[in-house]
Parts: structure tokens; sequence; C-alpha cells
């Protein structure tokens, strides 16, 4: 009799442990986030269905503290990555810019890419006048080192010359030795090719590091006489043109034109005046 209400007693006990242990696995379910997978069967069979279904619970922790947006993938190119567009190319270089007696720049023209070539120069000092545009510098460079492979030592004097500089060179010949004098060796200011920064005289020990005409027979004067135009220059003022160019031989001053204009220039004995007009513009 007492065994059997023991019995009872613990049946009516069991209702209690299943409510427990159901409640005890809805915690942990629910703890560890497993809902989804279970029920995943189940709104997969809704979705199948056509049933619009909101498979992510709200999370009340996102309402309240946003959580960073993800960074965005990055997607793939479609073809091979282009290197970035060149900036606005410079205008070409107009190499063949004529001055002479009739022709000026205008006092503010200051020719671009200035700078000094890396070659002996008869002085220190004075940096202004060591500038070429750098096309010229670099032909500059190219020549002095040709000519020392053969033993020929050239210096430079004078390349880049301001509107203000000419004008105060060109006052001091007038003083020295009278206008008329002065216009066949120097240039009016605005009229000097020395303002282009294309033109650079050069000299010699041989000659005592001056401008003189006897350049012209040294050997450094023979060298430049017939190399000059492989690297773009020309004697600008020619022994025998004087009349056409107006000014003095001056076998010193060299004038870069490149390597095409100079190498006919030179073939044809020509000066610039001549080349512009019969290979470039017949109202020159
Ligand atoms: N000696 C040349 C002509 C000049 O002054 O530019
Ligand atoms: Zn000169």
């Amino acid at each position: 009799m007492k065994r059997r209400k023991k019995q009872q007693q613990r049946q009516r006990k069991i209702p209690y442990l299943v409510l427990i242990l159901v409640f005890l696995a809805a915690v942990i379910i629910i703890k560890n986030n497993w809902l989804d997978e279970l029920l995943a069967p189940v709104f997969h069979f809704m979705e199948a269905a056509g049933e619009p279904v909101n498979a992510q619970p709200s999370n009340s922790q996102d309402e309240k503290e946003p959580i960073a947006p993800e960074t965005p993938p990055v997607p793939e190119p479609e073809e091979e990555p282009q290197p970035p567009e060149p900036a606005e190319e410079e205008p070409e270089a107009d190499y063949l810019i004529l001055v002479n007696k009739e022709i000026a720049l205008p006092e503010d023209f200051v020719p671009p890419n200035l700078t000094i070539p890396n070659v002996r120069f008869s002085q220190e000092g004075r940096a202004e006048i060591k500038h070429l545009q750098a096309a010229a510098a670099q032909a500059l460079e190219a020549m002095f080192a040709a000519a020392e492979e053969e033993g020929i030592i050239l210096y430079a004097v004078s390349g880049y010359r301001s509107y203000a500089l000419q004008k105060s060179v060109y006052n001091r010949h007038v003083q020295n030795s009278g206008q008329e004098y002065a216009d066949r060796i120097s240039a009016r200011p605005g009229h000097s090719e020395h303002q282009t920064g294309l033109a650079m005289d050069i000299t010699s020990k041989s000659v005592g590091f001056g401008l003189k005409t006897k350049f012209g027979e040294t050997p450094e004067g023979q060298w430049v006489a017939e190399n000059a135009h492989r690297f773009g220059f020309i004697i600008r003022y020619p022994k025998g043109k004087e009349d056409l160019t107006g000014y003095n031989y001056e076998p010193w001053h060299l004038r870069y034109v490149g390597r095409e204009a100079a190498k006919t220039i030179y073939e044809n004995d020509l000066i610039l005046e001549e080349y512009l007009r019969q290979y470039v513009d017949p109202s020159v």
C-alpha cells in the first residue's frame, strides 16, 4: 500500500520534470542562436510556397547602435588598369623661331625650360647667362662631350640674356664704339637671339677665352664649324653672309635649331632666313 502511494507521487512529478526540461532546452536553443537553423527547413518550405519571409530576426542591439557598414566590395576591373591621363602636353617648342634686325621679341619674353648645361664655362658666376632652353642645353652637353673625345676642349661663355641685360650690353657697345659699329656686333634689345635661350657663345683657351674672329681658324673653331650641325646647332652669323645677316662674322655664336634644320643649313650653306624661306615659309 505504501509502495503504491510512493509510485503515484513519483508519477505526479513527471509532467513538472518534462516542463523543466523543455524550458531548459528552450533557454539553451535561444541563447545559442540555434533557432534559425532549427526553423530553416520550415522557412525554406514557406519560400518555396511563395510566402514572404523575414528570416533575419530583428536585433534590439542593431536599433540602438547601428553596425558600421561593411567595406563595399571592390568591383572586378573590366579591363587592364590604364595609366592616368598625362598632363596636358607642352606645346611643341619653337626651335626655328626667327629673331633678327627686323623681327623682335616682346620685352617680357622669357623662354621656357631654362636650364644650365653641364659644360665648362669660361667664367664663374653670372648664372643668368649660363642658361639655355633644355633641349639646347642637352645638345650642347653632347657636343662638348663629343669634342672632348677628339681632344677639343670648348668653353661656354654666354647663353640666355634677358631683354634688360641685352639693353645694357648693346648700350655699352654704343658708348665704347659708336652706334654704327655697335649695330654690326650687337643686337638691339628685343632683337637678340640670346633672349630666345637657344643661342650660346663659345670659346677656347687658344683665343684666351674671348669672343674673337680668329676662333674660326683654331682647331676648336674648325671642329665646331664642321660638327655643330650634328647636334642641332648652326653658326648663325657666318663668314661671307654679313650683308644678309646684318652682323659681322661670329664663329662663336651657336644657335640651336634642331638637327634636321641644322643639317640642311650646313649642307646647303644657308643662313636661317634662307632656310626658313626655302623649306618652311616662302613669305619669310
Ligand atoms: N652678337 C649678337 C648679334 C647678339 O648680340 O645677339
Ligand atoms: Zn652670341
